[in-house]
Order: C-alpha cells, then structure tokens, then sequence
C-alpha cells in the first residue's frame, strides 16, 4: 500500500471512531474488509494502528496546537486530516515535507480541494516554528465531562496525576501460571517481577503471541490492579466451597479466582463471542477443566444459592484502561457513566437478593468513576440491614504484602470503607484504574 493511500485509510478509521464511537481497532477492522483496490500489508496496518492511537491519544494537545494556529473556523473533515498530519509530525517524527505533500493529496482524494490551499498554509505555517515550544502547550483536557468528573471526585491534582499516567501506553503485565514451561532467559532479561505470579515486560512488545511460552500456556496478560484485587481475597477464595464468575469473558479473573482457590470455577458471560474466545484462551491454558463455561445473563438467572463467593466484574465505562484504549475519554459520556450505573446496581442488587446468607459478593469494575464503583455500593449496603462492607485492607498478611511491592502507594490505594481504589499512577510505572468492594451478606 502506498503512503497516501494509508493515509486516506486512517484518515476515515479517524473519523469513524470518534463519529461512530467506536474502538480502534473495530473501526480498522470495518475499513479493512472494504478496501479492495490495494493489499494491506502487515507494515500498513502496524503503521496506521500506531498513528491512529497516538492522534487519539493525544488528541487534545493536537488539537490546542491547531487551534492556536488557525484563526477561522472550518470544515470537521479538515481539522480532522490536519490533526493526523500534526500528530505524525510531532509523534512519529515523519518528515514535514513529506508530510504537506501526503496531506494536501489525501485533500484533493476526499474532496477537500476547496480546502487544499488552506492544509497547505496551516501546516507550512506551524513548521515553521519552534517546535519544542510548540510542543509544551498545556495538554490536559480541561473541557472533557469524563476529565471534569474525576476533578469533582479526586481534586485537580489527583485528576492530573491520573490523566499523564493514563496518557501513555503502559508496559504489560504477564501472570505467569507455569514456571516449568517459561521460556527463563526471556523472563530473566526482559521482565521485571512486581509480586507472586506478576511479571511487568520490560519494554512495550507489539504481539506478545510470538514470546517463547505463549503457545504452550505458561502465561497470560492481566494487570497489576485485576491481579491484585482477586489476591487481596486470596483467603476467602481458599476457604469457599463454589465459586461463581458472572461477568466472566474473556477470562482473566476467572483464571485467578481457579489459582487462588485452587478449585473449579464457574464462569458465566451473556455473551456466546466472547465465550467462545474465552474458551480458546482457556485451552491455550490447559484450564477447560478447571473452569466451566455457561452462556447466561445474570439478570434472568436466579440461582445462586449453591455459591459462597461470587465474583461480578461488571461491564462498565473502562476508564481505568485509557492508556490502552484512549479512545474512551472521547467517547464516553456522563449520560453513558450513569445508564451504565443503573445497571452495575441492578446487576449488584439480582445478585444479592439471589444468594443465600453467608455469600460473599466481590464486585469490581475498572472503571475511575465513583459512580459506577463507591455509590453502586452504598446504594446498596444504604439500604439493606443484611449486607455488610468487609474491608479489604485490615488482613495481616495483606499489610505484610504491601511492603513487598515495589513502587506501590499503599497508603492510598484503600477509602475509608476498606474499598480498593486503585488509581493509574498508583504504581510505579502506572497501571489500569480499578475498584473492588468486598461484601457479605448476612
Ligand atoms: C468487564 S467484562 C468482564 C471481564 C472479565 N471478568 C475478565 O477478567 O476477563 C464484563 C463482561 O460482562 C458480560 N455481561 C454484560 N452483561 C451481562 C449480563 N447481564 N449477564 C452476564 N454477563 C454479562 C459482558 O459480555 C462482558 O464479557
């Protein structure tokens, strides 16, 4: 595929995740199947991937940046293309002639020739200037609603701390489950251990398919903040008879619930697609024994009295994962935070009234928004005389843990109600955003 050509590809993909809402990588993959005039090639679509997450990353410096220098308002499309070319000339190094020159034909391909003369001036214009002063314009999103809901909950300064840790792609953490299969020299060089089972990968790694030992099963990816929330209840895990993953695809809590309580799990997900890639990633595991699989939704399923610890990691905004998928702060609303709310709660309080005394509820989202984590709870625990906060953080060992884990906040990462709140710069190096709340019902 020639330059221009990837251009125009991730010119439209640009346009489509921010009008569609949609994820990157479902709307390269929308495009993908529709371009038939020209193979795409392994380089192409690692090189458009990586332009479109860097524009979408840093979308809000690109665009303070453009908006500095343009005086009239124009056309969506055109501001859209030069934020593209800004961000290959500040993020990718591309060289700024070549990229006039791709830009201003790329115009002409979308019908943009009315604007081609103006692409032409503003971009001329802005390499024309220091671009290191350039580049320190102040890059918070301070008209976000998500960015401006975290200031209300955590204060600015936390909510700053919180977007420069999410605003750049974070190393991998891998959770290795057999250490007699690992491939040691890959995990001695190039891993560096953070606790138990949890290896953070030294540098970013494009496909972790190709690491020795990813084929036989030796490891998985999850982060630091998932691994740890399902630790922290390591003890009640080893002490529960059933356990139950309802919100279960694709899978990683359900692996660490089956490691912590060494016992078969059952795993639930209204979803038959991402059951059927949950199967597939437990049989790259050898785990289809151990954790058994059931298509169901939560909500129309009433029985739950043969469990005493259940699990429900339920579908939420995902804006702990911003460094991953930085599309979200785009395209997430305070109008989905709370419809997502109501049925966190729905969800939280079919469960409660579905299980016998005696249950322990272990409810996570990795979501940064109180809604959908600390008010889910207390609506319900408000409420209700027979359901009880257990706090997670007055466990000895768990005290005696903390102090192992390198780089981690420890004093911070607990509310007063013995809630996990683990916020990205939390850990040394960062990590996904997370809640976990513990609850018995009496
Ligand atoms: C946050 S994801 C779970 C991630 C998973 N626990 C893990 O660690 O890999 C939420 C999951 O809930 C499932 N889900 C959403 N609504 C559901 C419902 N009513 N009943 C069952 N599963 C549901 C979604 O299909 C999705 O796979």
């Amino acid at each position: 595929m020639n330059g221009l050509n990837a251009r125009l590809l991730a010119i439209k993909c640009y346009i489509n995740i921010l009008s569609k809402k949609l994820f990157i990588e479902d709307s390269f993959s929308i495009l993908n199947t529709k371009v038939k005039d020209e193979e795409i090639k392994e380089d192409d679509i690692s090189f458009i991937k990586n332009l479109l997450h860097q524009a979408i990353r840093n979308k809000f410096h690109l665009e303070n940046i453009l908006f500095q220098n343009i005086t009239k308002e124009t056309n969506i499309k055109v501001v859209n293309l030069l934020i593209l070319a800004l961000c290959e000339y500040f993020y990718l190094n591309t060289k700024d002639y070549a990229i006039i020159n791709t830009y201003v034909e790329a115009s002409k391909k979308l019908n943009l020739t009315h604007y081609t003369s103006f692409i032409n001036g503003v971009l001329r214009n802005i390499f024309r200037k220091d671009k290191t002063e350039l580049f320190q314009t102040p890059i918070f999103p301070v008209e976000n609603e998500i960015y401006n809901d975290l200031i209300l909950s955590y204060g600015e300064q936390t909510a700053k701390n919180i977007y420069q840790e999410l605003n750049h792609q974070k190393d991998l953490d891998l959770v290795v489950l057999n250490e007699n299969i690992l491939d040691k020299d890959f995990f001695t060089n190039k891993t560096t251990k953070i606790f138990n089972h949890l290896y953070r990968l030294n540098e970013y790694q494009k496909d972790v398919k190709t690491i020795a030992g990813f084929d036989k099963g030796s490891f998985f990816i999850q982060s630091f903040s998932s691994y740890f929330a399902i630790y922290l209840v390591s003890n009640y895990l080893e002490n529960s008879n059933s356990i139950a993953d309802l919100c279960a695809s694709p899978g990683g809590k359900s692996i660490l619930l089956n490691l912590y309580s060494k016992k078969n799990i059952d795993a639930y997900d209204i979803s038959k697609n991402k059951l059927l890639t949950m199967e597939h990633n437990l049989s790259r595991l050898n785990l289809n024994n151990s954790i058994h699989l059931y298509q169901k939704d939560i909500l129309s399923f009433e029985n739950f009295y043969n469990y005493d610890f259940i699990l429900i990691d339920s579908p939420c905004s995902a804006t702990g994962t911003i460094n991953k998928h930085p599309e979200i702060i785009h395209n997430k609303t305070l109008k989905d935070i709370k419809s997502l709310a109501e049925n966190q709660f729905k969800l939280l309080n079919h469960v409660y009234q579905n299980t016998k005394p005696q249950t322990y509820i272990y409810y996570c989202t990795c979501s940064l928004q109180k809604q959908e984590g600390e008010e889910v709870i207390n609506k319900l625990v408000n409420n209700k005389k027979d359901i009880k906060i257990i706090p997670l953080n007055q466990n000895q060992d768990i005290n005696h843990t903390l102090k192992d884990i390198n780089g981690l906040q420890t004093d911070n990462i607990f509310t007063k109600q013995g809630l996990l709140r683990i916020l990205p710069h939390h850990l040394f190096g960062g990590t996904e955003g997370f809640f976990a709340a513990l609850l018995l019902k009496e």
